[in-house]
């Protein structure tokens, strides 16, 4: 399986998968990071880990879809199986996504369809939540709407601010990418535009990260059709 990783910031979820597939748990090729930030540390990440970079600077399109177009067509040019948002800050013009013939995952801080968008850790603490956590979603042309494929949870202590609570998440997310990327990888999920399928079933619910990092329906909800 060949992926691609879009990727504006730090990169610690593409570090994850690129330490992943060196301790030989991810059977994929990572054929290119891509990035709208030509200095991230993201794409340093990737440089040092050997994997081709695509930079492209928005301010060298005249619109957001002009930089989109572009950018999918490097994308096209690699023929991933697989596209994957990790911190990728940018809005993606819908006509693009919707045109896209590979699937397309995003990696975002809240228990979706809770927060989509940014501040989600504050906006998680300002409406009283006693749970908080990460989900791998299906990118769709609407933001961080797409079907959900996978969660990880975290329980809010008293005297959590923002910045601790996503300190403490963050390495729950690392092992929710890697999981949930080592299932698509290994088959046992597979995304098509009309639905996610885990081991040949429609699943109806997000697969939920236990405490060994390993992913398992929620024992709580039906979730398979
Ligand atoms: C993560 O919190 C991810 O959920 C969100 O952006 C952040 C990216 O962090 N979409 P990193 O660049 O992977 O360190």
């Amino acid at each position: 399986m060949r992926i691609a990783v879009l990727v504006s910031g730090r990169g610690s979820n593409l570090q994850a998968l690129i330490d992943a597939r060196t301790r030989g748990e991810l059977p994929l090729d990572i054929a290119a990071v891509a990035s709208d930030r030509s200095r991230c540390a993201a794409l340093k990440r990737a440089s040092d880990a050997g994997i081709v970079t695509i930079a492209l600077n928005p301010r060298d399109f005249p619109d957001r879809p002009a930089f989109d177009r572009a950018l999918f067509a490097a994308l096209s040019d690699l023929g991933p199986d697989l596209v994957i948002l990790a911190g990728f800050m940018r809005i993606l013009d819908e006509n693009v996504v919707a045109g896209a013939s590979w699937p397309m995952i995003n990696i975002h801080p809240s228990l979706l369809p809770k927060y989509p968008g940014l501040d989600t850790h504050a906006r998680a603490l300002a409406a009283g939540d006693t749970d908080h956590g990460a989900s791998v979603h299906v990118v769709i042309p609407t933001l961080d709407s797409g079907p959900v494929i996978a969660q990880a949870r975290i329980a809010v202590a008293p005297g959590d601010t923002p910045d601790v609570l996503a300190q403490r998440l963050l390495p729950r997310e690392h092992a929710l990418l890697t999981a949930t990327v080592r299932l698509i990888a290994r088959r046992r999920l597979a995304l098509t535009p009309a639905e996610i399928q885990f081991d040949g079933r429609k699943l109806l619910a997000p697969l939920q990260l236990d405490e060994r990092d390993e992913l398992h329906l929620d024992p709580s909800i039906h979730c398979l059709a």
